[in-house]
């Protein structure tokens, strides 16, 4: 079976450590989304020079886009620590309260998946964030009394890929609010030729060009294809990634001319034969599969609906008529991808 190149978890130490390696420390380094990259500047700027913390910010988009490099980015910049958490981590309130008594003035708190925080930790971190204060309730019944904790400025930074799932209140309590998007293949070649400069490898513009624009739209993905390609031009060429050991690497993955890896080509096959082009709920497509369905809604699907492959509807997920010419099927009669001809 070919590799799981889009896998959403960390492969091992090793791709961990070249995740590290190949991150942007500041703005100036960290290509493309250039409207969150300036808007993020004036705001940076403005707080440094009245010495404040940065307003509460929050990243929202699909696994690998940014979302960890750019709260690091931020502390960078403002010159501040940086303490990181992630939702699920933060059980018990004393956790919370240990981490934010923790800080340093003007620090950074980072909460990865911030929407599998728990509801009495969500509501702990309203005060904190609104008024930078901890209300922690000491003991309970009769003798139960609230204990108020001054804290010092901070900036919560949270990132989740799933923004419906954050509730109301904590959303608005965050000032700054950004959405990463699936980047365009041109920002991908320039990602592509920095990270093969860190990784000391050549590559020429042609083999750059093919690559941006098979890796899904997604940073981390043309890194771990950049890997591959490394390997493959280590062991086949000249140690230099070209043409041939850029189609070389794409056809070792199984990833085709739409970009699509074995697992894309599965999902929409299966909703192809099994459900008639849908509509099906993503539980459904799930268990047929073996695959959690929020591993399909944040990591596969947002390629598939760019792509034009996929669309989402109140009913479920149906493929489109292109999702069909992608498989060499015939577009059947009677679904909604023939309507939608
Ligand atoms: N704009 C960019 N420019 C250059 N490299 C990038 C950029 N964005 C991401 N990367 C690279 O992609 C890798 C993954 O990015 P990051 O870990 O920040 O994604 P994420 O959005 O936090 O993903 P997840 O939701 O899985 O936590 C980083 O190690 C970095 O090397
Ligand atoms: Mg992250």
């Amino acid at each position: 079976m070919s590799e799981r190149i889009i896998s959403p978890e960390q492969e091992n130490f090793e791709e961990a450590e070249l995740d590290r390696s190949l991150r942007p420390e500041s703005l100036a380094d960290f290509t493309g989304e250039d409207h969150i990259k300036e808007s993020l500047q004036i705001s940076i700027e403005a707080a440094k020079r009245r010495g404040e913390a940065l307003d509460h910010c929050l990243f929202a988009g699909p696994p690998g886009l940014g979302k960890t490099t750019l709260a690091g980015i931020i502390a960078k910049e403002m010159g501040v620590g940086i303490h990181i958490t992630s939702g699920p981590v933060l059980e018990k309130a004393s956790d919370l309260a240990g981490l934010l008594t923790s800080l340093g003035e003007n620090d950074i708190l980072f909460i990865d998946e911030i929407h599998r925080l728990g509801r009495v930790i969500e509501e702990y971190l309203y005060p904190a964030m609104e008024d930078f204060r901890l209300d922690i309730m000491l003991d309970s019944g009769p003798a139960a009394r609230t204990v108020n904790l001054p804290l010092k400025h901070f900036t919560l930074v949270g990132a989740t890929t799933r923004t419906g799932l954050l509730t109301g209140p904590l959303r608005d309590r965050f000032g700054l609010h950004y959405r990463l998007d699936l980047y365009p293949a041109k920002d991908l070649q320039k990602i592509l030729v920095r990270s093969a400069k860190i990784l000391n490898v050549g590559i020429t513009d042609e083999a750059a060009k093919i690559l941006s624009s098979k890796c899904r739209g997604t940073p981390r993905i043309a890194n771990r294809v950049l890997r591959r390609a490394r390997d493959v031009a280590e062991v086949r060429g000249e140690g230099i990634i070209d043409k041939e050991v850029a189609e070389r690497t794409l056809k070792m993955l199984g990833i085709d001319e739409r970009g699509l890896d074995p697992m894309d080509r599965k999902i929409l096959s299966t909703l192809a034969t099994h459900f008639a082009g849908g509509p099906v709920g993503l539980g459904t497509i799930g268990a047929s599969l073996g695959e959690e369905p929020d591993t399909l809604e944040e990591v596969y699907e947002p390629y598939l609906i760019q792509q034009g492959l996929l669309s989402r509807t109140p009913r479920g997920r149906i493929l489109t008529p292109t999702a069909y010419q992608a498989l060499h099927l015939p577009v059947p009669k009677g679904t909604q991808a023939e309507l939608d001809l």
